[in-house]
């Protein structure tokens, strides 16, 4: 009996050794531990057996049970381990390896005209200024030679926040042209004033009901055309190449005198006219003229000592104008496949 015991100890050690996995360490166990595993077939013998047979393979069975209990347990942590040292090896984190590159965000394209703008002007000394958004009539038209009822007005399709008609979205950034006069009182007055403005214009694909501006106002002694014109095409040229020439065609407006449109010199076709310009050679690009001499006075400058020029255009049509953009509105959509590509 006892020689049987030790031999079933020898099987289950072999059988230990062999198996792969906890399952098959469990499968072993059972087969010799559980209900009716063969060493417990053996305990329950014992009482059966003649008296002097009893202690002897009692203790043996016993110990045959101890053993291969820690022999199961044994092989199940050494599967175990080999097991996360497999993985270790498996998904070992080489934490010398090169990250792949991060998604970094970037400043829209519209802000990088923008600021290309200010930087361009702030080299000629002008300065940024800003106003709100929210204006008084008196900014955005009184002020600026547009007197209630006057035709001009209904030129602006404007959102009114005020029944009176007091309180506007500004329509243009003109509106900080008294601004500025009033808070740097002496020329000279070099001053720049990007910001966004609204108007009840339908969406399409050239009109938004909001975009972004810059104008542009000098107050200085002597200050003539020759000297507004140097500084569109010094803007114009810095902003889009040197072979871009500016065209001013007069027109009207009643917070300059003489007014003029400013056209840029069309970069795909050079002049010779293209699909991109309208077969015009040029691409309107924004308004301008010397500073009526009531708008001076509105902000406090004296019109017989000092004169100014002023300019403003849309900084979307800027973007188009150097990007070759067909839409307006993907600059408001937000889509990633447009946006990355500046
Ligand atoms: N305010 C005009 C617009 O919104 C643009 C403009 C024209 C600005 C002539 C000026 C200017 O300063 O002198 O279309």
């Amino acid at each position: 009996m006892i020689n049987e015991i030790k031999a079933m100890v020898d099987n289950a050690l072999v059988a230990l050794s062999e198996a792969r996995n906890t399952d098959e360490v469990e499968q072993v166990r059972w087969s010799f531990l559980g209900r009716a595993g063969r060493i417990t077939n053996v305990l329950k013998q014992i009482g059966s057996l003649p008296q002097a047979e009893r202690k002897p393979v009692g203790a043996s069975a016993n110990a045959a049970r101890d053993r291969i209990q820690a022999a199961a347990e044994a092989r199940i942590r050494e599967l175990q381990e080999g097991r996360f040292a497999r993985l270790a090896e498996l998904e070992a984190i080489d934490v010398t390896f090169p990250a792949p590159p991060l998604d970094r965000g970037h400043i829209h394209v519209l802000n990088q005209v923008r600021s290309e703008v200010e930087t361009i002007l702030e080299r000629l000394g002008y300065q940024v200024e800003e106003g709100p958004e929210i204006e008084t009539d008196w900014y955005c038209f009184e002020a600026l030679n547009l007197p209630k009822g006057h035709a001009s007005r209904d030129l602006q399709e404007t959102f009114f926040l005020a029944e009176d008609e007091s309180i506007v979205l500004r329509t243009h950034t003109s509106s900080v042209q008294i601004r500025a006069m009033e808070r740097l009182r002496t020329p000279p007055i070099f001053v720049i004033a990007p910001g966004r403005v609204y108007r009840r214009d339908n969406l399409d694909a050239t009109h938004l009901p909001y975009f972004m501006q810059v104008e542009g106002l000098a107050v200085d002694e002597g200050l003539t055309v020759g000297d507004l014109k140097g500084t569109l095409l010094y803007l114009v040229q810095s902003l889009f190449g040197p072979e871009r020439r500016v065209r001013m065609r007069p027109t009207y407006f009643p917070y300059t005198e003489p007014s003029f449109e400013f056209d840029t010199l069309c970069g795909r076709c050079g002049g010779a006219g293209c699909r991109s310009c309208g077969n015009q050679g040029w691409l309107e690009t924004g308004g301008c003229g010397m500073v009526h001499p009531n708008v001076l006075r509105n902000g406090g400058v004296d019109p017989e000592k000092y004169t100014g020029f002023a300019w403003g255009f849309g900084i979307e049509r800027m973007a188009l104008l150097k990007y070759d953009v067909e839409d307006l509105r993907l600059f408001y959509e937000n889509d990633l496949r447009f946006n990355e590509q500046f």
